[in-house]
């Protein structure tokens, strides 16, 4: 078959990884990949965002089979153009794509399917909002009801910072139109984990948990950021809790979305806090996540191609998945000032030390944002930048592989956690 993964981070190069690696797969592709997936897949320079480009080139290149990695082409309708072409495409149509692009129509199925999740309202009107976060005199959740690259969320502490982030969305409209409407939520107490299941449209295969560390710098400080790291499975999540976040969670929301006419399939990654009365939905994510991706893929053992295939499919009634009985860590290395300013174009050596390329058991070197310049040199294209991935008996173990693997990198430009895993 003739595959094309479209993106260009960390979570497309597991992908491509783990779909290089299927005996399916006699053609890979990669628009508009990088350098590191140019170990695995023939790059091609389109951008995840053209739409016309991308089925252009699925017939052009009789594409068997198109994994869509990040949500913008998700939620602009990439799929449902892909299967207009006839082409097979994994990853949901636009309608459904909207449980991560609209904030508002997600807590609304939500509380229609009674999923337990945090009390909200929305706002188009920035007044109406603000007199709302008085009365609740409480922390809040101010969310752009649209994609924002990740910094739609806004936990504010006070109404006076709630009102800010209600002006900054609403009024001064710093994501465009993402921001024309917010969702306020209130504010819920924690720990949070992600939960990862294929879905078909009606039948869910769950595939694994992760923790994401979100903030920049060690013990959870500084600015957030898009994943500093990631472990899987979350040591959180027992298997009481799993089945009682299928039952009250997962299925609702896949039964609900298929009731209203907006069958959902691909990859649903439900972001949830761990409270007193019981896993609560944060936010559903229609795509795997991003470092979270990295540590799922090592820890599979089956090949994952078939398994999205089905999905796309609608046959994952019948299908199952072997799992490593290991523990996955994945160490972000970022470049200096991410996710402030940062330079492009620092040089990073050592990736092909021994137990540091994508090879064997090893350890592997996911690359987020690389380039390979002119003279054959590595360097940096991008905030996170590498995602250094091991697995291991234990989350210890898996810890210490993948920092003996970062510390095999130089690469003066860049920076990681030290903290990532760390007493888990
Ligand atoms: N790591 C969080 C995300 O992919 O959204």
């Amino acid at each position: 078959m003739n595959i094309l993964v479209v993106g260009g981070g960390g979570r497309e190069h597991a992908l491509c990884w783990a779909i290089a690696a299927s005996p399916l797969c006699d053609r890979l592709y990669c628009a508009p990949g990088n350098a590191g997936i140019a170990a695995e897949a023939e790059c091609v320079p389109i951008d995840a965002m053209d739409i016309d480009a991308l089925v252009a080139f699925a017939m052009e290149r009789a594409i068997d089979f198109v994994v869509v990695g990040p949500e913008a082409p998700l939620v602009a309708g990439l799929v449902d153009r892909l299967q207009a072409a006839g082409i097979k495409a994994f990853g949901p149509t636009a309608a459904a794509a909207a449980l991560e692009g609209s904030k508002g129509f997600m807590k609304d199925l939500c509380a229609r399917h009674g999923v337990p999740g945090a009390g909200y309202r929305r706002f188009t009107d920035p007044d109406a909002a603000k007199a709302h976060i008085r009365a609740r005199a409480a922390p809040v959740v101010v969310k752009a009801d649209g994609l924002a690259a990740g910094k739609g969320v806004i936990v504010a502490r006070s109404a006076a910072e709630a009102e800010q982030a209600v002006d900054a969305l609403l009024v001064e409209r710093i994501h465009g139109a993402a921001g024309a409407e917010i969702v306020v939520e209130d504010c819920m107490a924690g720990p949070e984990v992600s939960f990862f299941a294929l879905v078909d449209g009606a039948d869910v295969l769950p595939l694994a948990t992760a923790q994401d560390y979100k903030r920049a710098g060690d013990g959870d400080a500084g600015p957030n950021t898009g994943g500093m790291g990631a472990v899987s499975p979350s040591p959180r999540v027992d298997a009481a809790l799993h089945d009682r976040i299928m039952a009250e969670i997962i299925r609702p929301v896949v039964a609900g979305m298929a009731a209203e006419g907006r069958p959902f399939k691909g990859v649903l990654f439900a972001g949830l806090m761990l409270t007193d009365e019981g896993p609560q939905l944060l936010e559903f994510n229609v795509r795997f996540g991003d470092p979270e991706c990295q540590a799922l893929v090592m820890r599979l053992q089956s090949d994952l191609l078939p398994a999205l295939m089905a999905a796309s499919d609608g046959v994952l009634k019948t299908f199952d998945l072997r799992w490593r009985d290991q523990a996955a860590v994945c160490v972000v290395m970022a470049s200096n000032g991410y996710p402030g300013t940062y330079e492009k174009g620092t040089v990073i050596d050592g990736l092909d030390a021994p137990g540091g390329e994508a090879s064997g058991d090893g350890p592997v070197v996911f690359h987020a944002g690389t380039r390979r310049r002119d003279d054959g040199r590595i360097v940096a294209d991008g905030g996170r930048v590498l995602g250094v991935t091991a697995t291991g008996a234990t989350v210890a173990e898996a810890r210490a592989a993948a920092y003996a693997a970062v510390g095999r990198i130089r690469w003066p430009g860049g920076f990681c956690r030290s903290d990532i895993a760390a007493g888990l």
